[in-house]
């Protein structure tokens, strides 16, 4: 690993995929064990965990970990860490759990991902889990409902993991993609990279992204587009449709030697600011130094503040975070300047400004008609037009 490397969160680049000899060990292990069968959201969540994205965790969450996370935006050693990453369960697996020491984790599938050695079961707090981490009680919001959905009790403890991809299909594991911090890193070393910009996002990159990505390249060495692939809500576009689109404007539109697209597995909390956290550490993981956040980063419907998602890494001291957070305008297609821009760089009126929301570019799509060149290039309008996602 490079020496100009950006240090991993909290220090220490976790790595809980067992070697092969102690994964055998495991399996035997755990056909002793009783069986927590993983949600899809918990399931991204282990492999996160697994590959050292969510480093340092070494595991799922435990109490004080839990209570100082929603109360104080920190794990309880004071390390800045926004969102329990927390294994509920509900009554009947805690009957079935008992007094194990250790449980099997399964896919719904039924394939063996790993083991947890329990150190804890408690009470799931969701009263002081959901105000904290979504700043909204409202069962409506999306990731307020799949809390509210989870069981009354978490588990915590180190996990052991054997296998991260096993049950997807063949063509959503975007296996030539998705790779682990530590393969990025080595990537970002091979190509010489000291500074890199991280671009989250979960939906196909228009324009306006684009030109996010752009600026923040022409501040660094290289540039990371890294979509998250895990769960996300229905309605969001499927990641196997975006990829497609990603592939297809890199190639053409990205300088190649100065790009990386890789995919990141974590399941969506749209959690708006305190998402907008974990995104960027989690981005530091995996190596980079900078970190895009736009206007309502990670939000949903009217939850958040436009700029709320920036705002919020003032509360930290700037080596608490370890990232340079690259905070952009609303930013659009401006026919009077003939070029992309914010509120920042033209004084145009309105209706001089391209903007379409995401309803309206859908409706579009499905009517058959291409959204403008200012919005999407046409590759990915074409793409977007052709898929199951409007199509089907
Ligand atoms: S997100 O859930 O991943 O944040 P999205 O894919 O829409 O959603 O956004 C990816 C990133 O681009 C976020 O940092 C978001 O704030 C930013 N962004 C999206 N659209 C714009 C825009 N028009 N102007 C400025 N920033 C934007």
């Amino acid at each position: 690993m490079s020496a100009q490397q950006n240090a991993p969160h909290g220090g220490t680049l976790v790595n809980r995929i067992a070697t092969p000899a102690r994964a055998a060990e495991l399996k035997k292990l755990a056909a002793t064990l009783p069986t927590i069968t993983l949600t899809a959201k918990q399931a991204c969540d282990l492999e996160m965990i697994a590959i050292g994205a969510f480093s340092p965790l070494t595991g799922f969450v435990g109490k004080a970990d839990f209570e100082s996370i929603c109360k104080n935006t920190r794990l309880a050693n004071g390390t800045v860490w926004p969102i329990p990453i927390s294994l509920a369960i509900d009554d009947k697996t805690k009957a079935a759990v008992g007094d194990h020491r250790h449980a099997a984790l399964k896919h719904s599938d039924g394939t063996l991902l790993g083991v947890i050695e329990i150190h804890e079961i408690f009470a799931h707090d969701k009263k002081l889990e959901i105000p904290n981490v979504f700043g909204t009680e409202d069962p409506k919001h999306p990731g307020v409902e799949a809390v509210l959905a989870e069981g009354d009790w978490l588990v915590g403890g180190p996990i052991e993991v054997l296998t991260v991809t096993p049950e997807k299909e063949p063509g959503e594991q975007f296996t030539e993609y998705r790779l682990p911090p530590a393969a990025v890193r080595a990537e970002f070393a091979k190509r010489g990279w000291s500074t890199v910009a991280a671009f989250q996002t979960r939906n196909p990159i228009h324009r306006a992204h684009e030109y996010l990505t752009k600026c923040a390249l022409e501040m660094t060495d290289g540039l990371l587009i890294h979509p998250l692939v895990g769960e996300t809500k229905p309605g969001d576009i499927p990641a196997d449709v975006r990829m497609d689109c990603y592939k297809v404007l890199v190639d053409k539109y990205y300088n190649l030697k100065r790009t990386m697209l890789s995919v990141m597995p974590a399941a969506m909390r749209y959690a708006g600011p305190k998402e907008a956290i974990l995104h960027a550490l989690v981005r530091k993981n995996y190596g980079i130094t900078h970190f895009i956040v736009g206007r309502d980063h990670a939000g949903v419907g009217n939850y958040y503040g436009t700029y709320d998602a920036q705002k919020i890494f003032d509360r930290f001291k700037p080596e608490e975070i370890g990232l340079t957070i690259l905070k952009f305008e609303n930013t659009f297609y401006c026919k009077k300047t003939k070029g992309m821009a914010s509120d920042k760089t033209t004084n145009s009126a309105p209706e001089d400004r391209v903007f379409l929301a995401g309803t309206k570019v859908r409706e579009m799509l499905k009517a058959g008609q291409r959204p403008p060149e200012e919005f999407s290039r046409p590759e990915v309008a074409d793409i977007l037009m052709n898929s199951s996602w409007v199509k089907g």
